[in-house]
């Protein structure tokens, strides 16, 4: 027999098709809750979609640890042998919900690891570094790369007035104009934790770390046209992608890498180990393999469950911490106020958030609160309450002192805006990358509104990176290289 359908209210439902009238022709009636229900409740269907990364598709699975790194971290879900339960979000970042999956940009790599200590998120990219290094520009970068106020269009002469005014975005920028900015799949791309963060281990010695997601599937990407020809082919081509490898058993993995700094060597290094428009070259710290995560589950319902999913870099559990990268503070700050936005005040005791370890919290109350708190309600109290654990956190602890400004980082030895750039044309590209990187370039500046003046700009960008790139732009758009 069929289960009976209910209400909201779970009072078993009268139609599953026909509201209540005066007769059958007749009008109908206030006094129908069951249609005032589905009907209010339809209106209220959406939550807001992210400011950014609204387009994206997840999927659950599990780490694993492998090595030993208890010399560098205490964190309970990084030693030997633990496995943690894990839930990864990809996403495309300037494009709204209904955007294509194959559009030009970086992607979301937003891992939540279920630890016995709470919830930790890495909520990183498929790229190393970013195109900023201070949070007070972030929502002007954003601001470039969605829609115009006037028109509602996309605008790329408006994204190259903010790269070209700002040029510590050209090593992000020239990640996201080879074929990397067009991943085939979620699955055929890594992920990088990007910011440097601390670890600390049980003696309260700490280093900085960096984190590399390195695909196991191998990296493939879509050239321009096939990436453009997708978007109109099937615009949910990455969301389709995952899903149906993870439904016929095909579960995709990735290497957890790190690259770690003893503690010290942050004030020398040839480059600031902080600035996320860098990274820490590997000669100078090598990957370290220490486990890899598997996918193996799809979601049950999308909306409970990756729509209402709030990942957020404040989520730190014992032995790890923050570091002095502006962007990282800033980040620390920026996604529990959306999330108390989009979601509200207690989108952690939603079951895709919600840990999976006690939570003994003494905040309590607000809109939807769901579960029931400690008695006594606040701290400290003689009842025998839940009392907090200063020791796990010793190590965290470090030095600052100075002038309060508002001042960019000062320069270590071999900082500027383009040298890494240029090592990874020079050096890591292949031919063909680099014809590609530079046909992808001109055809995105090619666009109708991006003016003369522009491209004159575009080409002086390029050809701070290398003159042979720069070159190969300026012909390409028909320019005079300076
Ligand atoms: P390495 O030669 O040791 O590393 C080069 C890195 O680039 C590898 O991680 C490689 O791994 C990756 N890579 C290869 N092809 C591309 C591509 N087409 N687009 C982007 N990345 C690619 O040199 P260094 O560590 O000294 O770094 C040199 C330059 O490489 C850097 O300036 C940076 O631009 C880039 N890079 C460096 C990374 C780092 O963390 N050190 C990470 C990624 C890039 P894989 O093919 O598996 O991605
Ligand atoms: C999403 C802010 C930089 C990766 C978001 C969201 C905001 C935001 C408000 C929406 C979150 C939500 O509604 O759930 C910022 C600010 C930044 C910044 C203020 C800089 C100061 C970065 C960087 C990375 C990154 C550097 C990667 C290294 C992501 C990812 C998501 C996201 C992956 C989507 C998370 C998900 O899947 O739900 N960001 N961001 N962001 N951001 Fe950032």
């Amino acid at each position: 027999m069929v289960a009976y359908s209910t209400d909201d209210a779970g009072i078993p439902a009268p139609h599953d098709g026909l509201s209540q009238s005066v007769g059958p022709n007749g009008p109908l009636l206030l006094q129908d809750h069951f249609l005032i229900q589905k009907m209010a409740h339809f209106n209220r269907e959406r939550v807001p979609e992210r400011v950014v990364h609204a387009k994206g598709g997840g999927a659950f699975g599990e780490l694993e640890i492998t090595e030993d790194v208890s010399q560098y971290t205490r964190a309970d879900l990084f030693q030997k042998g633990r496995k943690t339960p894990l839930l990864l979000r990809f996403s495309t970042v300037a494009g709204e919900l209904g955007s294509a999956d194959t559009a030009r940009d970086p992607r979301g790599f937003a891992l939540k690891f279920y630890t016995e200590q709470g919830n930790y998120d890495i909520v990183g990219n498929n790229t190393p570094i970013f195109f900023i290094r201070d949070p007070s520009k972030f929502s002007d970068f954003i601001h470039s790369q969605k829609r115009r106020a006037d028109n509602q269009l996309r605008d790329n002469n408006m994204q190259w007035d903010f790269w070209t005014l700002n040029p510590e975005s050209a090593h992000q920028v020239s990640f996201l104009m080879t074929d990397r900015g067009t991943p085939k799949t979620w699955r055929h791309m890594h992920g990088f934790g990007s910011h440097t963060f601390m670890w600390y281990n049980a003696n309260g010695e700490k280093f900085w770390v960096k984190y590399h997601f390195k695909t196991e599937q191998g990296i493939e990407n879509l050239t321009a046209a096939e990436a453009k020809a997708m978007e109109a082919e099937d615009p949910d081509a990455h969301r389709r992608d995952l899903w149906e490898s993870i439904k016929r058993g095909d579960y995709p993995a990735w290497t957890v890498n790190v690259q770690i700094m003893p503690f010290e060597e942050a004030a020398d290094y040839r480059f600031n180990p902080f600035d996320l428009t860098k990274v820490w070259p590997h000669s100078d710290y090598p990957e370290i393999t220490i486990g890899r995560f598997v996918l193996n589950r799809n979601p049950e319902n999308y909306f409970a469950e990756i729509e209402q999913a709030a990942f957020e870099p404040s989520n730190l559990v014992p032995g790890v911490a923050g570091s002095p990268d502006k962007m990282l503070q800033g980040r620390l700050f920026s996604y529990p106020d959306t999330h108390r936005y989009r979601i509200g005040p207690n989108y952690l005791q939603l079951p895709v958030n919600r840990p999976k370890s006690p939570v003994r919290s003494y905040n309590y109350d607000g809109p939807m609160a769901y579960y029931n708190n400690p008695d006594p309600v606040y701290a400290p109290n003689t009842a025998g309450g839940p009392e907090a654990q200063p020791d796990l956190f010793k190590g965290e602890e470090y030095h600052v002192a100075g002038e309060i400004v508002r001042s960019a980082y000062t320069l270590h030895k071999e900082d500027d805006d383009f040298g890494q750039a240029r090592t990874l044309w020079e050096k890591v590209l292949s031919d063909t990358d680099r014809a590609n990187m530079v046909d992808n370039i001109v055809g995105h500046a090619s666009a109708p509104e991006v003016t003369d003046d522009m491209k004159k700009r575009v080409v002086e960008y390029w050809t701070n990176i290398h003159p042979d790139l720069g070159g190969g732009v300026a012909k390409g758009l028909g320019v005079q290289q300076a």
